[in-house]
């Protein structure tokens, strides 16, 4: 955990940011499986850990803007429960851990909301994204159940994105420790990715590396020879010499901050000539965008300026049949790649999405585009030293995308189509790095992991 004072000085800035009422932060509750014993591992909600900094269910928070106060409620643990999971520290213990002076049982949670409500206060709640504690706040708030969303605090939620999109030093310390076992993760995937090796081996050995230091993904690996299929999830082929294999991997450190990290390496350890000038495209719009990166920039700018680096890049392909320039601004670009340059990262992967994708990534005076690809930048507003963000760019060829655009003659005087039709069989490339933005300009946090073509041609065949 963090200081006892972290976490104070935390719930100081969002109360002070809210104005007055009450603060109620609901932790997580254990998730049946498949009966109510047999649960998901447990993972506490990323804003109560953010404000509570406590990593285990059945818990609440309570700020008392106008008294400056904080609760915890929840329950010690029975001489039933320590029967099964042993002694624990009990809520008075816990409570003084983070900096909170008053304890009080869960039971006493309903009667506190209820007196508030009645006096008139405001009481302040993030959404929620899971069914038991959209449940419990209608239930502690009176609300029918599709009434809760509409009742939730915009003051709250954006306070709790300015505090959670700016990382201190010991958030960042935690972060380059998930990136620690990222990296070993992705120079194992390296090593492993042979001829005659299924996929499926080398998830279990990353996912094994992950749980021998005790640490949780931080979200399902993809690893695929079918890079192209964005959010793949299937293990089942068998790799062989020529295919390029997509390992988007990453691990969480002790106090759960995420790293997410992804490489591209050629099975049997050489790229073909059409891979390489690829993959150097896409190395080059993600170097070019790192190194434009710096507080007042905005995110779309960044994810703009990588994407027209990239079409330059794989010009020899003769792709497009205009300028970086055009085929970016048109839009024709997303043929090519149709994802966004990258999101924030800290808590959660994707940084704070809990609270509304377009209210953390998008305002101060950019909002999100309609346009195919480039609606799908989770990040476009301006960056602000302190930020933690992904930086993914990725080249994909996509049978459907390329058999659908062209039916329709999409971009028809933009896009060479006979070249795009040449590369169906070609997969997906991305290479993704967390990075820091700083006063002066950006860094990449972690060690560093392979990524130029003789790097990672020398890791691969080695
Ligand atoms: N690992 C998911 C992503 O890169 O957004
Ligand atoms: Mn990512
Ligand atoms: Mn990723």
């Amino acid at each position: 955990m963090f200081t006892p004072d972290t976490y104070a000085a935390r719930r100081a800035a969002l109360a002070q940011q809210a104005g007055s009422g009450l603060i109620l932060l609901l932790g997580n509750a254990d998730s049946p499986m498949n009966y109510t014993d047999n649960i998901y591992p447990f993972r506490q909600d990323s804003s109560f850990l953010y404000t509570f900094g406590l990593d285990m269910p059945g818990l609440a928070g309570v700020i008392d803007i106008d008294a400056d106060t904080a609760t915890l409620y929840g329950d010690d643990v029975s001489l039933d429960g320590i029967v099964w999971i042993g002694p624990q520290a009990t809520l008075a213990e816990l409570a003084r851990s983070v900096g909170v002076i008053e304890a009080k049982p869960l039971a006493k949670l309903a009667d506190r909301i209820a007196k508030a409500r009645d006096a008139g206060r405001a009481v302040h709640y993030l959404p929620p994204y899971r069914a038991e504690l959209r449940l419990w706040l209608a239930e502690l708030l009176s609300l029918y159940v599709n009434a809760v969303d509409a009742g939730v605090s915009e003051k709250l939620t954006q306070a709790m994105i300015a505090l959670r999109s700016i990382k201190s030093d010991a958030e960042i310390a935690q972060m380059e420790n998930a990136l620690d076992v990222a990296q070993r993760m992705h120079l194992l995937a390296m090593r492993s990715a042979r001829n005659g090796v299924k996929e499926q081996e080398i998830v279990g050995l990353m996912t094994g590396l992950a749980a021998s230091q005790g640490r949780a993904l931080a979200y399902p690996i993809i690893f695929s020879r079918d890079g192209h299929i964005l959010h793949n999830h299937g293990h089942g082929y068998t790799l062989k010499t020529g295919d390029l294999v997509v390992n988007d991997a990453g691990a969480e450190s002790p106090l759960h901050y995420a790293s997410d990290i992804t490489r591209t390496t050629p099975v049997g350890g050489r790229f073909s000539e059409r891979q390489r000038v690829v993959y150097q495209a896409v190395l080059d719009a993600q170097l070019a965008a790192i190194d434009a990166m710096k507080p007042g920039i905005s995110y779309r700018e960044i994810h703009d300026h990588a994407a027209r680096v990239l079409v330059a890049g794989v010009e020899p392909l003769a792709l497009f049949k205009a300028s970086a320039e055009e085929v970016v601004h048109s839009g024709a670009y997303a043929l090519l790649f149709p994802h966004g340059l990258g999101h924030h990262i800290g808590l959660d992967v994707h940084d704070m999405e809990a609270l509304g994708e377009d209210r953390v990534g998008y305002g101060e005076g950019v909002s999100r585009s309609n346009e195919f690809g480039r609606r799908s930048l989770r990040l476009g507003k301006p960056l602000h030293a302190g930020n933690v963000v992904t930086v993914e760019p990725g080249a994909y060829f996509i049978p459907a995308l390329i058999e659908r655009w062209e039916a329709e003659g999409r971009h028809a005087s933009l896009i060479n189509y006979a070249s795009f039709n040449a590369c169906k069989d070609f997969g997906g490339i991305r290479i993704e790095d967390d990075v820091l933005v700083t006063a002066g300009g950006a860094r990449v946090l972690g060690k560093p992991i392979p990524k130029t073509v003789a790097d990672v041609e020398a890791l691969a065949s080695a």
